[in-house]
């Protein structure tokens, strides 16, 4: 289920930029320090790289993926990309995905970072290649709640000569962990309907029926 996109994104434009120090020394002499410990990657200098293309999220039952093509331009480098994400209404600024600095690959799961489903989000990813980076290519505005796809339910059948009875189980909504308490989609979508086909071999005839929350039912030939 692909909700349509609330227009709008400009509260993510009026967040500052990733901060550097300003630290007064020896007045008048300003030094600005771009935190860099020893080990960890130095800062970049945004230039002229391109960005990463089709920078989205893909999100299924809550678990939400941003992924993103390589830039178009630059066959056969190996450049990384780094992440950073932004909560509407939340800080009012943007946050590292430390787990997505300086990957190689092109997705960066953010499903804990958004996993609150009633907020809003935005993300952005820039391409780095030693120490010449891109600018930011950003997503539109991500709305889980609107945005994220239901994935099928399980389903069960038994049989026996003259009925047959479905069993329907709504998919699980992501969880951080094995240990965190299951939350079932149709819990956050309680109009959540299913679209059963039953296909007939004898007849030839395919009959579909929706149902709601009843989760079992018993057909008879
Ligand atoms: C990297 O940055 C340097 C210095 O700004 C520049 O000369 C060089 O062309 C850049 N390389 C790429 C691939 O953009
Ligand atoms: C971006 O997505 C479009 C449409 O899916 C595709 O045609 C295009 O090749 C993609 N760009 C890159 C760089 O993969
Ligand atoms: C994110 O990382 C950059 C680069 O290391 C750093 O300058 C910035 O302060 C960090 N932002 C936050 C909110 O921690
Ligand atoms: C990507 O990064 C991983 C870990 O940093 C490394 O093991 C792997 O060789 C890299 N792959 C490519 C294609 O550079
Ligand atoms: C249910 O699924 C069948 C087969 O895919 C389709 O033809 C039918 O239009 C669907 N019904 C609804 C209400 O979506
Ligand atoms: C079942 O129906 C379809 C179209 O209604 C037909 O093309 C097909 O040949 C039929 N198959 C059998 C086994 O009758």
């Amino acid at each position: 289920m692909w909700g349509p996109r609330p227009p709008g994104r400009s509260a993510a434009r009026e967040a500052p930029a990733p901060g550097c120090q300003v630290l007064p020394l020896l007045p008048p002499l300003l030094l600005l320090l771009v935190a860099a410990p020893s080990g960890r990657a130095v800062p970049c200098v945004s230039g002229g790289l391109p960005k990463p293309t089709n920078i989205t999220f893909l999100s299924i039952n809550m678990k939400n993926i941003l992924q993103w093509s390589p830039p178009e331009g630059l066959p056969g480098m190996d450049v990384t990309y780094t992440v950073q994400y932004f909560i509407r209404y939340g800080q009012k600024k943007w946050l590292n995905k430390s787990e997505c600095r300086n990957i190689n690959r092109t997705y960066c799961d953010l499903s804990a970072e958004t996993s609150d489903y009633e907020h809003q989000y935005y993300a952005k990813v820039k391409t780095v290649w030693g120490t010449n980076c891109s600018k930011w290519a950003e997503t539109g505005r991500f709305y889980p709640f609107l945005e994220t796809q239901i994935g099928p339910p399980e389903f069960a059948l038994t049989t026996d000569e003259k009925s047959i009875s479905i069993a329907l189980t709504a998919p699980e909504k992501w969880k951080k962990n094995p240990e965190e308490s299951s939350v079932s989609m149709q819990q956050i979508y309680s109009n959540l309907k299913y679209n059963v086909s039953i296909y007939n071999t004898k007849s030839n005839r395919t009959v579909s029926l929706q149902w709601g929350l009843i989760i079992s039912v018993t057909f008879c030939s």
